[in-house]
């Protein structure tokens, strides 16, 4: 009898309730190639996500945490060259070199197969090729995709089942034809008969290859979220903004929010921050004494999809189910909703281990506990890091908990038809230059200054870190297409709204992070930026002033509700200035990235450069 879920049966026959005859050939051809021991279709089920992270307790991947503080969770400890994404090994491989743009790396996709054919030839000999069927939205909701993640991790696979709707309903809604992303993983990293694993297989070579004309994934060598948890980054921004471009709808890194008044009023911000830079803490946020009777739900913390409805407005979904977030700085007091999820079933990767079985990071305590075990694996003390400034997490450990945990979560948070977006908000790190709030006049005036917008690198992706570049829409490292295009597909998106007759959202920039001669952060952010938030629905709702400059409308500083806070004039003063040096020399930078994408680059746009310059100069 054919079992398949049952670890060590060697049959590649896929199990009776999987119908789908492209998917059952594509799992062969990848087995073929790939020569795993076993297959294992994964149903999803609470018996098999326990049954794998007992299996990984066992290997030395997972840790499992004092049922007593941390119930049902587990620490990860990654290899230490492998902690974050990879943007120069990520590649888009469209048949046409322009339609990746020169902001993505490319290989011509004949060439491309033949690496990664090299590559992945008996890849997963001596390991177990999980078959991971997810739905990306609602199960069966007419705006959901679904993928089929083939992955030689056991890591991966329960990492997907937080992060998406996984397991064995997800091939009832694929039928016997329905239509799927193949994604394929592996860790590169073959056993040898008898040879013992590691606890974090990994490779030194590393491929997150897209192919956006036939919708697939590629991924080789690293265990890491973005690389690995093919679902998020590779799926849902980088293959479905090229969805979204030949079908007309926007897939964008963005938290989604549900903003209530205290007379009532609700209204939906979709805002994108580049990585590390706030999205998961905006999404959760709990606004001030003083401004009591605000309250924001939580919709996403990373990605929407966002699809015009036939009324002309914007209709955004989060396609996710889980929360794969920054654990350094997260506190009780900087984002209470986080550490409420993140009570139970956790899967934590690269925090530090506490003596009685628990776990913490830098920010999660204003007191470190008196001894560690750090991400890697070694004692660690308050004095010795001192000494040696060594953390105890990885600066971009992450946690992974459901979405569903999260005590602010909005109650239409798996509403297919989505909620209607009133406003988007982009937002960059900039120490400097980049006021706290500005807003845009119009719509192409707010898609120049999402496009043009800088960003201090961070240790979500790696290389070097806090070095200001362009980063349009947040987007840079995840658009699967030419950035042109994507500026104009924005700029189209707009027209047809307005062809509609709807109302377009409004369209602010943000910074939370600009600083003072001391090197310390001005504005206290989190829970305070409930202020600029509350500005932000006044401007929408027609009842807040502002005051206009080159760029567009900042608020005076009587124009913020201040109960409840000291922040002077002088404060206020140094965060929302505008230095018209220093704004020259970001114009200089804006015609960099322009010379860049000149092809194909919307003339709407140099013309929007060319108005903010007169206005500058003026
Ligand atoms: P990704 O998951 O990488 O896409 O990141 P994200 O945009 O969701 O960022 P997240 O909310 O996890 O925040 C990243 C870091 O920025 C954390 O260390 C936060 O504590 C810090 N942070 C978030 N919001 C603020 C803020 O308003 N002010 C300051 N100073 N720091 C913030
Ligand atoms: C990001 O880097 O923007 C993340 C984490 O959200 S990862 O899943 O690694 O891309
Ligand atoms: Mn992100």
């Amino acid at each position: 009898m054919n079992h398949p879920s049952f670890e060590g049966q060697p049959t590649i026959e896929a199990p009776a309730w999987v119908k789908n005859r492209k998917l059952v050939d594509w799992v062969q051809r990848v087995a073929a190639m790939t020569k795993p021991d076993r297959i294992v279709w994964c149903d999803g089920s609470q018996e098999e996500y326990d049954r794998l992270c007992a299996q990984m307790v066992e290997a030395g991947t997972l840790k499992k945490l004092n049922p007593a503080k941390r119930p049902n969770s587990y620490l990860a400890w990654s290899d230490p060259s492998d902690v974050a994404r990879v943007e120069d090994r990520t590649f888009i491989c469209s048949q046409q070199r322009e339609d990746a743009g020169p902001t993505n790396n490319w290989v011509a996709p004949a060439e491309m197969r033949s690496t990664l054919g090299g590559l992945f030839e008996g890849a997963m000999r001596g390991r177990t090729m999980y078959v991971v069927p997810f739905s990306m939205g609602p199960l069966g909701s007419p705006i959901a995709h679904i993928g089929v993640e083939l992955s030689d991790s056991p890591y991966v696979v329960t990492n997907m089942r937080i992060m998406t709707r996984m397991g064995r309903k997800v091939y009832d809604v694929l039928g016997e034809d329905g239509e799927f992303v193949p994604c394929v993983h592996s860790v590169g990293a073959p056993l040898a008969a008898g040879e013992k694993d590691v606890p974090w297989p990994c490779n030194a070579t590393k491929y997150i290859v897209h192919f956006p004309e036939s919708r697939e994934i590629w991924s080789y060598g690293s265990g890491y979220g973005g690389n690995a948890l093919l679902g998020k980054k590779c799926f849902a921004l980088r293959i479905a903004s090229t969805m979204g471009r030949d079908e007309g709808w926007l897939a964008e890194h963005m938290l989604i929010l549900g903003v209530t008044s205290p007379e009532g009023r609700k209204h939906h911000v979709a805002a994108a921050f580049p990585s590390a830079c706030g999205k998961t803490n905006f999404a959760m946020l709990i606004p001030p004494e003083g401004l009591n009777g605000w309250k924001i739900s939580t919709i996403g913390d990373d990605i929407a999809w966002i699809k015009p409805g036939k009324d002309g407005r914007l209709y955004a979904i989060n396609p996710e189910a889980g929360y794969f977030g920054v654990a350094p700085g997260t506190s009780e007091k900087t984002n209470f909703n986080a550490m409420a999820t993140l009570k139970e079933n956790v899967i934590f990767t690269n925090v530090a281990l506490t003596d009685d079985g628990d776990v913490w990071w830098e920010g999660m305590t204003d007191e470190p506990p008196a001894h560690l075990i750090d991400w890697q694996g070694k004692d660690w003390t308050p004095a010795g890091a001192k000494q040696s400034g060594r953390k105890a997490a990885h600066p971009n450990a992450r946690f992974t908990a459901p979405a569903s945990q999260c005590p602010s979560i909005d109650a239409d948070w798996e509403n297919p038809a989505g909620v209607a977006i009133d406003a988007f908000i982009f937002g960059g790190r900039r120490s400097t230059t980049v006021p706290l709030v500005t807003e845009a006049r119009n719509w192409v005036e707010g898609v120049y200054m999402a496009a043009t917008m800088g960003s201090e690198t961070t240790a979500a992706a790696a290389g070097q870190q806090g070095v200001v570049r362009r980063d349009p829409f947040a987007m840079l490292p995840f658009c699967g297409y030419n950035m042109s295009d994507y500026f104009g597909h924005w700029l189209k998106t707009g027209e047809r709204l307005e062809q509609l007759g709807a109302k377009l959202p409004k369209i602010f920039c943000v910074n939370w992070f600009r600083k003072g001669a001391d090197g310390k952060f001005v504005w206290p952010g989190f829970g305070e930026n409930m202020r600029v938030l509350s500005w932000m629905v006044g401007r929408v709702e027609g009842s807040a002033q502002g005051a206009e400059h080159a760029f567009g409308v900042s608020p005076h500083y009587e124009d913020i509700d201040w109960s409840g806070l000291n922040f002077s004039r002088e404060q206020f003063e140094q965060v929302i200035s505008v230095d018209d040096a220093a704004w020259r020399d970001e114009l200089a930078l804006h015609a960099e990235l322009f010379d860049t994408l000149q092809h194909g680059l919307p003339p709407a746009l140099t013309q929007a450069k060319r108005t903010l310059e007169g206005k500058l100069a003026a």
